[in-house]
């Protein structure tokens, strides 16, 4: 059973004050992008995972074990139904690690949905959100792909009107960044941020009528500021990209991959073209929304 699950980016990132709990308020909106992982879940007596690179990604930092986002999702998903049972996981990683892609999230949705058919479970959409919730804020939207607004912590999501074609210039970077640290140097940049974060009105009212440069000009993220105080080089980084990319640039979730937003395919290629030049290693071309974790190939 092989399901594949998308990377996300946020075309708007708005985070309020920290809670009493040590997360964040969101307002957000969420994109899934045509960059994947695919998890193959398979009958084991024990929790077993592999993972295999696609292209450039560096796999090294993902954890084997019970770190691994994707085995926590499946030991949940067990633990919901009352049963004993573990699973051996494949994971095909197109999605660059600790990137601010919520690749590790995509692996936990795509590992809740080939468990949940591997042990035929039939678990309701309603539960599997629930415990997509507890694993991660940003798990539910994995498995609702498309695009979506999310609220609370992140974990609130819901569809919405997106009539655009989006075409994305996805700029990752060799060295991952701790989300945790970023949102810590965010509180210590801004004490007195406001409770209620920055709206996310502007954006999803430039997705309903398609207009690209209305959401071009909406784009923001409120953990730009803060990557870079942490990584002064993600400030280099994102001139650069700004220096060759003819649009909005920003930073992605937490960072550091680096976007850029593009009305064209061709549009965003020709920026590939300008960075790889310019002596940039890996710079991806996507497209977005596509579909939250599905399915690609039944076992057997
Ligand atoms: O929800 P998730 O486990 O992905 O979050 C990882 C970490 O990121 C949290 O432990 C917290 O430090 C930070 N975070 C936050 N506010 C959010 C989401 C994440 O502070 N809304």
């Amino acid at each position: 059973m092989t399901v594949r699950a998308a990377a996300k980016v946020n075309l708007v990132l708005g985070v309020g004050r920290v809670r009493a709990d040590g997360m964040h308020p969101l307002d957000t909106v969420y994109q899934a992008v045509s960059l994947y992982d695919d998890v193959r879940a398979s009958p084991s007596e024990q929790w077993e995972v592999a993972v295999r690179s696609v292209g450039d990604v560096d796999c090294s930092g993902v954890p084997l074990d019970e770190g691994n986002l994707a085995v926590r999702a499946g030991q949940l998903l067990a633990a919901h139904h009352g049963l004993d049972r573990a699973a051996r996981l494949d994971i095909d990683k197109g999605i660059p690690v600790a990137g601010g892609l919520a690749g590790g999230s995509a692996d936990a949705a795509a590992a809740l949905v080939a468990l949940d058919r591997l042990w035929q479970l039939r678990t309701s959409d309603e539960d599997l959100l629930d415990l997509a919730a507890r694993l991660g804020s940003d798990v539910p939207f994995a498995l609702l792909g498309g695009t979506a607004h999310g609220a609370g912590r992140g974990e609130l999501v819901t569809p919405v009107a997106d009539t655009g074609d989006h075409w994305w210039v996805v700029v990752p970077h060799d060295v991952g960044l701790s989300t945790p640290a970023v949102y810590g140097e965010l509180d210590r940049l801004h004490p007195d941020a406001p409770a209620v974060p920055r709206s996310s009105e502007a954006v999803l009212a430039a997705l309903l009528v398609g207009d690209h440069a209305a959401l071009g000009a909406a784009l923001h993220n409120d953990l730009e500021d803060p990557a870079v105080s942490l990584r002064p080089e993600l400030g280099e980084r994102l001139a650069l990209v700004r220096s060759h990319h003819d649009g909005p640039v920003l930073l992605s979730g937490s960072g550091p991959t680096v976007l850029g937003l593009s009305p064209t395919h061709e549009h965003a290629t020709a920026t590939r073209g300008a960075l790889l030049e310019a002596g940039v290693p890996v710079v991806h071309v996507v497209t977005g929304p596509v579909a939250g974790a599905h399915v690609v190939e039944l076992a057997g």
